[in-house]
């Protein structure tokens, strides 16, 4: 694992510390739809405040590509933060500024203040040292929380690292040790399961899970692009046909290195893409030239479930199914109790991350028996591609 400070013996008692957060919350209708960003940034601010410091959240939202975009705004995010931390949030209406400076400084020791989104300045996203700086002016000290945004090297995750004191947050501490233990040094056996529509997009993914793991579960989209590159015939289904050949290179890739991937046998089968449609559960070498795979077959689900109890770490990205529309989620939903159940037992240790994963994971109930889920989309699949996080890595050398 990458090396980085923790805030332990920090001293931040009257001090202004900066807080880089993810609060980019997934929103439907004008509401915050999912807290978990919220509520996991909590303890880091918890105890800041608890040692003293005046604490300035930096964040940004959606993608308003330098400039002000109104409906991009952070402020209404201050009222749940301050219900979640039981403590009214100031929000200022700027990030950088004579007049943001001066705001913060009038705030007494103790306040919790949200700044306006950092994506308003195009120094953001081009990681402009100057941008840092004028960040950097905010506050004291720097804390990075947001391990969901550390695979961006902007100002507030990376250049702003270089030019203040920087700790890693709690949240940030907590997503490396879980995604750490899973990949880096795991229990064996260890099982990844991949899905997703496209192999193209996650290539690199698993180009390196197959050197890490023992046995690599591919489902969803994916899984037709390999089973059509050994031959099988997939009907209308989702399927990259262009990369049948590296989808061989990776079967025979991990066949050398002995890392066994289970594809689908039994599949659930349809002729329309909507919810509801008529379908069937067939052999994945019985699919009719008019027919999509959907979903893995209960067939399958069970003996993954099998499979599962042999292996002692799982990792999970990616739904086995076009899991949005009912029912094809049910294979993921049954495979994804069959792990939390083992989790419970005691006898998995089972961790996850994605956007669509962790709604899939939702869906199907079990986000509370996984041993961890990461709230990362993007930093989730860099971390799983093995690369470095320019975010963490910025960590490592602060300018104190
Ligand atoms: C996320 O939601 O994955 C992070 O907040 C990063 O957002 P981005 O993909 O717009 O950089
Ligand atoms: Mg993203």
């Amino acid at each position: 694992m990458v090396g980085f400070k923790t805030f332990d013996d920090l001293d931040a008692n009257g001090k202004t510390v900066l807080v880089r957060v993810d609060l980019n919350v997934p929103m439907a209708d004008g509401k915050i739809s999912d807290f978990t960003r919220i509520e996991r940034i909590v303890p880091t601010l918890q105890e800041l405040r608890t040692k003293g410091a005046k604490i300035v959240l930096l964040s940004h939202f959606g993608r308003p590509k330098g400039q002000p975009v109104p409906e991009m705004s952070l402020r209404p995010i201050a009222a749940s933060l301050a219900q979640y931390l039981s403590c009214p949030v100031e929000f200022v209406h700027d990030c950088v500024g004579a007049d943001a400076e001066k705001k913060v400084q009038d705030f007494p020791d103790g306040s919790v203040i949200l700044l306006e989104n950092v994506r308003y300045y195009a120094g953001e996203e081009a990681n402009d040292v100057a941008f840092a700086e004028e960040l950097a002016k905010v506050g004291e000290i720097y804390v990075n929380d947001a391990f969901s945004c550390s695979h961006r090297a902007h100002a507030s995750t990376e250049a702003i690292a270089h030019i203040m004191p920087a700790y890693a947050g709690r949240n940030l501490e907590a997503e490396l040790t879980a995604l750490s233990s899973a990949l880096e040094n795991p229990l064996r056996p260890v099982m990844a399961i991949v899905g997703g529509a496209k192999i193209s997009t996650k290539l690199d993914l698993l180009f390196n899970l197959i050197e890490k793991v023992d046995c690599l579960v591919i489902g969803g989209g994916m899984a037709n692009t390999f089973l059509n590159a050994k031959g099988i015939n997939v009907g209308a289904s989702l399927c990259e046909h262009d990369l049948a050949n590296t989808a061989n290179e990776i079967l025979s890739k991990a066949e050398k290195i002995g890392c066994e991937i289970l594809l689908p046998s039994f599949a659930v089968l349809a002729k329309e893409f909507r919810a509801g449609a008529a379908n069937r559960t067939a052999s994945v070498e019985d699919v009719k030239s008019d027919e999509m795979i959907l979903d893995v077959a209960p067939e399958s689900v069970a003996l993954l479930e099998e499979r599962l109890k042999t292996i002692k770490t799982l990792i999970w990205n990616g739904p086995l199914g076009a899991f949005e529309i009912d029912p094809f989620g049910d294979g993921t939903v049954a495979v994804a109790k069959a792990a939390e159940a083992l989790t419970r037992n005691g006898t998995l240790i089972s961790v996850a991350g994605g956007g669509d994963t962790v709604s899939a994971l939702a869906k199907a109930g079990v986000t509370g028996g996984f041993t961890y889920i990461s709230t990362a989309g993007g930093a989730f699949l860099e971390w799983m591609e093995g690369k470095d996080l320019p975010g963490v890595l910025a960590l490592n050398s602060d300018a104190t």
